[in-house]
C-alpha cells in the first residue's frame, strides 16, 4: 500500500521504516530542514537498535522515501500516519494544535488532488479519550476530502522499538468505519499471526487502551518497588518474590522488576495524565496516585539508602553514578531515576562523577559542570567513596570487578538495578547493597582495610 507517514520523530520513523520493510511504498514528511536533510542523506537522527540498518536497506530501495512536502507525499497514499507531537498543556489536558494542523494539511492537500478515494487517517499518539473523536469532527467542518480517522495507539518500548514494531502482540484500532478497519486490516497483514490479535473498538476504547496499559504496567513496578521495603524489612529478597509471583500463569513475569523507580517520556507522562483523566470524568484516581507516590519515593529512598549506609558524611564523599539514560539501550535521559539521585546527592554535597554508554551528552546538557563526566565506569569508580547503579546496561555486569574494588577508596555498591551478581561482589570484597535483597556486608574485608 502507498502510505504516508507526517512527522519523521520516533514513532514516525520507526513506523514508517517497519512498514517499508514490509513491503509497503512509504513517503515520510519532515517539516525541520536539518532532520529532513539527515534523512536524504540516509542519517537515522535517532539512536534505536536495528533502526539505522533497516532504514538503510529500504530507503537504498527506494522503499521509504523523506520529503518536506504534504501534497508529494499523500499523493497517491490510502493511509496517513499522523505521528506529531501531543504535548501536555499545563491544565494536563492535551495541545490539539499539532494534530489539527497536521490533520488539517493533509485533507487540505488532498482535496487540491482532488482525491476520489476514502483515505485513512491514522492517530499512533496516546492522546485522552474523545481527541480522536474532536479531530474527526474539527476535518468534516474544515474540509472536503473523504477521510476517516482512526486511533491507533503504539506499544513500542525504546530500545527493542524495531522488534516491537514487527512483531506486536496486538494491534489496536478505535474507529467508526468498517471500511477504514478493513484498510488497517490490510496494511498491517503481514504482521498480524493470530486474527484476534487484530483489535478494533471505538476511539475512545483505544485511547483509553494505550493509557490503561502503560497504568497498569507502571502499577506492576510500583508495586514490587513497595514490595522492596518489605523485603528489606523482613529479609526476605525481591528476585525470590518475582519468580514466585511471575510464575502464576496470571500474573505473569514481565515488568516485575523492583529497582530505584520507572523513567522515560511514556509512564511518568501517562500516568500523570490518567489523572488528568480522570479528574475530568469528575474523580480522584487513588490508583494512578499511589503509582506515582511509589515511584517518587523509591527514587529518594534509593538516594537515602546511600547516604545512610555510605560510612562517612555524604558532604565532600565521591559517589561515582553509573548508568544515566532511564533504561539500557538507548540516550533517551527523560525522567531518568539518575536525574533525582544525582540532584540529591549535589544538594548533600557530594562530588558526583557520572558514566553511561549512551546517554551521556544529554545528561551533560542537564547538569553542565556541576558533574564530572567519565568516559568508562572503571575510571569513574576510581577512587570513589560508592558507586550507585541507576541504569542496567549489561556491560556493568561483567567488569573487572576486582580490579575495581582494588581502585575505589571504599569497595561499595548500591545497585538500583538489581542487576550486578551478589557473588561476585561478595568474591570481590564488595559491600553490595541491592534493592529488596539482602545485602552483602563483607565485614571482614573492611576490617582487613581499617
Ligand atoms: C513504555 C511501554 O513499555 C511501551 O509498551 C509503550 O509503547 C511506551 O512506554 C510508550 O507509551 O510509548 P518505554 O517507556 O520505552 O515503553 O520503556 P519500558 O521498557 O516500558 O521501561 C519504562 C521504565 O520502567 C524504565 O525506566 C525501566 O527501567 C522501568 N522498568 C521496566 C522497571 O523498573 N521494571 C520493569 O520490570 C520494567
Amino acid at each position: 500500500m502507498d502510505v504516508a507517514i507526517i512527522g519523521c520523530g520516533y514513532v514516525g520513523l520507526v513506523t514508517g521504516t517497519c512498514l517499508a520493510a514490509i513491503g509497503h511504498t512509504v513517503k515520510g514528511v519532515e517539516k525541520d530542514p536539518r532532520k529532513l536533510k539527515s534523512l536524504q542523506d540516509g542519517h537515522c537522527p535517532i539512536f534505536e537498535p536495528g533502526l539505522q540498518e533497516l532504514l538503510n536497506e529500504n530507503y537504498a530501495s527506494g522503499q521509504i522515501q523523506f520529503t518536506g512536502n504534504v501534497k508529494d507525499a499523500v499523493r497517491d497514499a490510502e493511509v496517513v500516519f499522523l505521528c506529531v507531537g501531543t504535548p501536555p498543556k499545563p491544565d494536563g489536558t492535551v495541545d490539539m494544535s499539532y494534530l489539527e494542523g497536521a490533520g488539517k494539511e493533509v485533507c487540505d492537500a488532498l482535496a487540491e488532488l482532488k482525491s476520489e478515494y476514502l483515505v485513512t487517517i491514522i492517530v499512533k499518539s496516546t492522546v485522552p479519550a474523545g481527541t480522536n473523536r474532536k479531530l474527526y469532527n474539527f476535518l468534516r467542518e474544515q474540509t472536503k476530502a473523504y477521510v476517516q480517522v482512526v486511533s491507533n495507539p503504539e506499544f513500542l518500548k525504546e530500545g527493542t522499538a524495531v522488534q516491537d514494531c514487527l512483531n506486536p502482540d496486538r494491534i489496536v484500532v478505535g474507529g467508526e468505519s468498517p471500511e477504514a478497519f478493513r484498510m488497517m486490516r490490510r496494511l498491517y497483514d503481514p504482521l498480524i499471526k493470530r486474527e484476534e490479535n487484530f483489535l478494533t473498538m471505538n476511539w475512545e476504547s483505544a485511547e483509553l487502551t494505550k493509557y490503561a496499559a502503560n497504568s497498569m504496567l507502571a502499577a506492576r513496578i510500583s508495586f514490587m518497588n513497595e514490595m522492596t521495603i518489605l523485603c528489606e524489612h523482613y529479609g526476605a529478597d525481591i528476585e525470590d518474590l518475582r519468580k514466585g509471583m511471575g510464575s502464576d500463569t496470571r500474573i505473569g513475569p514481565a515488568f516485575l522488576r523492583a529497582g530505584c523507580g520507572y523513567g522515560g517520556s511514556c509512564f511518568p507522562k501517562d500516568v500523570a495524565a490518567m489523572e488528568h483523566i480522570s479528574k475530568a470524568a469528575g474523580y480522584t484516581n487513588l490508583f494512578v496516585d499511589a503509582i506515582q507516590t511509589v515511584n517518587s519515593n523509591q527514587k529518594r529512598r534509593f538516594a537515602e539508602k546511600i547516604v545512610q549506609k555510605l560510612g562517612r558524611p555524604i558532604e565532600g564523599a565521591t559517589i561515582a553514578v553509573w548508568g544515566l539514560a532511564f533504561k539500557a539501550d538507548t540516550d533517551d535521559i527523560r525522567e531518568s531515576a539518575a536525574i533525582d539521585v544525582i540532584r540529591y546527592l549535589l544538594d548533600k554535597g557530594a562530588i558526583v562523577r557520572a558514566h553511561d554508554y549512551k546517554g551521556m551528552e544529554h545528561m551533560k546538557a542537564l547538569f553542565k559542570d556541576e558533574v564530572e563526566w567519565c568516559g568508562d565506569p572503571v575510571t569513574a569508580a576510581a577512587g570513589a567513596d560508592a558507586v550507585a547503579i541507576t541504569t542496567d546496561w549489561p556491560q556493568y555486569t561483567t567488569l573487572p570487578f576486582r580490579k575495581i574494588a582494588a581502585t575505589m577508596n571504599t569497595p561499595l555498591i548500591f545497585d538500583g538495578r538489581n542487576c550486578l551478581h551478589r557473588d561476585v561482589m561478595r568474591e570481590n570484597g564488595f559491600q553490595y547493597y541491592p534493592m529488596g535483597r539482602p545485602p552483602v556486608e563483607n565485614k571482614l574485608r573492611l576490617k582487613q582495610k581499617v
